[in-house]
């Protein structure tokens, strides 16, 4: 029960207007036993009593669907309050709630989506042995003549120093020219308790590099790419004014801004003067690495900047580690990418005029997510939230919160997420609670593309999004790729109708399990009349289809090889290079390796060349980028305007990495039970992963020296493993308990990949160094030569087959290509 009100400035509030600070005075006789502080807005709100700010979390609420669910954080204030007289403060912004949000179509067309005004709401509660004392927002005193001239989560700060409130919040300050707040009728029944992480200043990073770029611009790098902003430490003269604009590459040595659209990214701070003045942004954050800085008084030294990193404080769980410097950086993008898109929910992208609950991205990220982090608060909430948007409106949104003027039609791996994603927790955490609390949308999800089904089972009309950025697609038509939408979705429909069989069943819910399990059989029927054929090949030959028929369990299991046969071959065609969307790009690894073929999965896990896991990390990327090729091989950015340098949706291949790679998997959900079956392959020694369990520490990993094998696994306590040793000779499978466990064996020497005259060009053109001496190999003799390792012809054409082609070979040709392709530098 609240007694308070939401309160804003009196009057209507205009998009631009400054941040409102309020304030509130009132006497306290005698110390309480207990003072409690909730508070909330409409907006964002940095909460103040006596002078300071109250408890360290940042851009609070956070952002929920304020139209169902509008968070509420309690602080423990006994030890703030005083005898005499206390002043209870608040500065608010326009956030989420009230500031420009999605019109990347018309640049600051959308405000006020969830509020027409900024509006605070707060109740400060004193007990005492007999009685109950409440100060409330409703008494606020307030004005607009702070020094935040604008905050906008997309566009910064413009912040005047000058125009401080000394003492603003505290005893005996003169608010006569302030005026009372108005109360805001908003239903607070909406008010939820925070039961999740707060959104924390969670790291600090210092500037790595201080440069000036070509054309004469100051630019700092702190060395990562972050959500957050900077904080600054200056001495100047009063009015000086310093702007920090906000990128998060370079492009030809300039902060390369085309990637934010519209999105200004720029905080402004005008000195005071007299003094040493700090100062950092409150109510806007920033996607970026690198910050532009004009007007600095004085010379710019590295320790008067602290990068802030910003995000949901959420507890770290998962960790991989490998052999490879290069896969370990992939897997810390991975890492970053999550930490910069989870501020408050689970964004698409931290920087650009966008930065939506995008339901597809978390959708395809969702186990790598809940193994990294402890995600059951923050994905809890969003879950809410989804639950709210689509029992109000029929239909899961596209972003939730809601941001669309229009209907989101159903889609896979999108919409979907209603089922996916608390499965997905399931999974990770074990707790059916989960699964409870999202039946109704999961079922009402399912029965609604139930309803949309043709004659033959097919989803097989409507809008879909596909194989999302399929690289093959025209940049600026990413559903376009080379997998049928309708396939992607029915593939996805066949898996989500398993999933709501199964937790039907988790449920005990038996009547609802049987008809899923007859949906589920009927739809994946379906999938295979219309998309398989007898022997187990994909009428759509591409990665995509193959990924998800394997993944999905599509296939019947004497299909199985020779689907993992046609897929490798694709692969093998397309160079190892990644040749899928979002839809395939988390499975085709997990597919090939579920179909035996292991090594290829490898040879597209540690590609370098151009769209791989790997090719950002040799450009030196520091997050997961939204298109593989953000940056283009000659240094500019893709001029796609969807270039998103910090998407975690294609970083959903880690959960590979831990589950088989490592070898850490859950058997049954919540790892009471592990499933250690790890797949070492050529160009990794060793790799590993630990996890700190709902039952306590993990770990599964193995290392290859020579001939033996050691594989080593952690059980924790309670729980079991059955334990698959990797490569044995006589296929040994055990099942162990909780504990230490380690296995040393001889295994048959695994021969990294040889190349010869009869490699293919692209087998060659996967090992960088190889392909390094066969270019300069060719360019001694025949300079220029238009040959293309990652052409998809370059799959069936060998070395000695490229010389067929060839009219003269000239003499000495074949030999400084032998002598390339086995390693001998001197040859060329
Ligand atoms: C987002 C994506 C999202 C997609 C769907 C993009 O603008 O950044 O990650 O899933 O739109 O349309």
């Amino acid at each position: 029960m609240w007694h308070a009100s939401f309160v804003a400035p009196a009057g209507t509030s205009a998009p631009d207007d400054p941040a409102a600070w309020f304030r509130l005075a009132f006497v306290v006789d005698e110390a309480p036993i207990r003072a409690t502080l909730a508070v909330t807005a409409l907006g964002v709100v940095e909460p103040w009593l006596n002078g300071a700010r109250v408890g360290d979390e940042v851009l609070a609420p956070g952002w929920t669907s304020y139209r169902h669910r509008i968070v509420v954080s309690t602080h423990d204030v006994t030890d703030r309050i005083h005898t005499g007289e206390n002043v209870l403060g608040a500065v608010v912004g326009q956030g989420w709630a009230r500031g420009r949000l999605a019109d990347w179509d018309a640049p600051g067309s959308k405000f006020n989506l969830f509020a027409d005004r900024a509006a605070v709401f707060a109740e400060l509660e004193l007990t005492y042995a007999d009685r109950t004392v409440r100060v409330l927002s409703d008494d606020f005193r307030v004005t607009r003549e702070g020094p935040l001239l604008a905050d906008s989560i997309y566009d910064g700060e413009v912040y005047d120093a000058r125009r401080e409130l000394t003492g603003w919040c505290e005893p005996g300050y003169e608010d006569g020219t302030w005026a009372p707040a108005e109360r805001v009728p908003v239903d607070l029944g909406r008010l939820v308790p925070r039961t999740f992480e707060p959104i924390r200043v969670v790291e600090n990073l210092a500037p790595v590099a201080i440069t000036t770029s070509p054309s004469g611009r100051t630019v700092v790098d702190v060395g990562q790419n972050i959500s957050g902003w900077v904080r600054l430490r200056v001495e100047g003269p009063r009015g000086t004014t310093i702007t920090l604009r906000h990128a998060e590459v370079l492009e030809h040595g300039e902060p390369a801004y085309a990637p934010l659209r519209s999105a200004r990214a720029t905080d402004s701070y005008t000195l005071r003067g007299g003094g040493v003045e700090e100062w950092e942004p409150r109510f806007t954050y920033h996607g970026f690495r690198y910050v532009e800085v004009e007007g600095w008084p004085g010379e710019l030294a590295a320790s008067d900047l602290t990068a802030r990193v910003v995000h949901s404080d959420m507890p770290r769980l998962g960790h991989f580690t490998s052999s490879s410097d290069l896969l370990n950086r992939f897997h810390s993008n991975v890492v970053w990418s999550m930490r910069d898109n989870f501020v408050g929910l689970p964004t698409d992208c931290p920087q650009r005029d966008e930065r939506l609950g995008w339901t597809g991205d978390i959708h395809a990220f969702a186990p790598t997510a809940a193994f990294l982090y402890d995600v059951r608060g923050v994905l809890g909430s969003w879950l809410d939230d989804l639950a709210a948007e689509q029992a109000d409106r029929g239909f899961v949104p596209w972003v939730v919160p809601d941001c669309f003027a229009y209907d989101s039609s159903p889609t896979a791996l999108w919409s979907d997420v209603a089922v996916g994603l608390p499965w997905a927790l399931y999974r990770a955490y074990g707790d059916p609670a989960i699964l409870e609390r999202q039946y109704d949308s999961m079922v009402a999800f399912i029965r609604q593309v139930e309803g949309l089904l043709d004659a033959d089972g097919l989803w097989s009309s409507g809008f879909q999004f596909g194989d999302w950025l399929d690289p093959d697609a025209p940049a600026d038509r990413p559903t376009e790729g080379k997998t049928d939408p309708h396939l992607v979705a029915q593939a996805f429909f066949a898996r989500m109708t398993r999933i709501m069989a199964d937790t039907a069943g988790v449920l005990g819910r038996d009547a609802d399990a049987a008809t899923f399990t007859a949906l589920a059989e009927r739809v994946r029927a379906a999938f295979r009349a219309e998309y398989v054929t007898a022997h187990g090949r994909l009428v759509n030959e591409s990665a995509t289809a193959y990924a998800l028929a394997l993944s999905f369990e599509l296939l019947d299991a004497d299909q199985v090889e020779r689907a993992g046969r046609h897929l490798a071959q694709i692969v093998a065609k397309d160079g190892f290079r990644i040749a899928t969307g979002f839809a395939g790009t988390p499975l085709v690894m997990d597919a090939l390796t579920r179909a035996g073929q292991v090594d290829t999965a490898y040879r597209m896990l540690l590609s370098t060349q151009s769209p791989s896991l790997l090719h950002p990390v040799t450009l030196g990327a520091t997050t997961i980028w939204e298109r593989w090729d953000s940056l283009l091989p000659d240094g500019t950015v893709n001029p796609s305007g969807m270039t998103s340098f910090n998407h975690y949706a294609l970083g959903a291949v880690a959960d590979w990495l831990h589950r088989i790679v490592a070898g850490l998997a859950p058997g049954e959900a919540g790892y009471r039970t592990l499933d250690v079956a790890p797949q070492p392959g050529p160009g990794l020694d060793h790799a590993s992963a630990r996890l700190e369990t709902p039952h306590g520490p993990a770990s599964a990993g193995w290392r290859r020296e020579g001939d033996t094998v050691t594989v080593d696994v952690l059980v924790p306590e309670g729980c079991t493993a059955r334990v698959v040793l990797p490569d044995h000779p006589e296929g040994v499978v055990l099942d162990v308990g909780a504990g230490e466990h380690s296995w040393t064996y001889a295994i048959p020497v695994v021969s990294a990949v040889e190349l010869s005259m009869d490699s293919t060009l692209a087998d060659v053109g996967a090992d960088p160094d190889a392909w390094g001496r066969v270019r300069a190999a060719l360019d001694t003799y025949l300079p220029g030569i238009p040959i293309d390792p990652t052409d998809p012809q370059a799959g069936s054409v060998t070395l000695a087959g490229l010389l067929g082609f060839i009219p003269g070979v000239p003499a000495g040709l074949e030999d400084a290509l032998r002598a390339a392709v086995a390693g001998d530098e001197t040859s060329s």
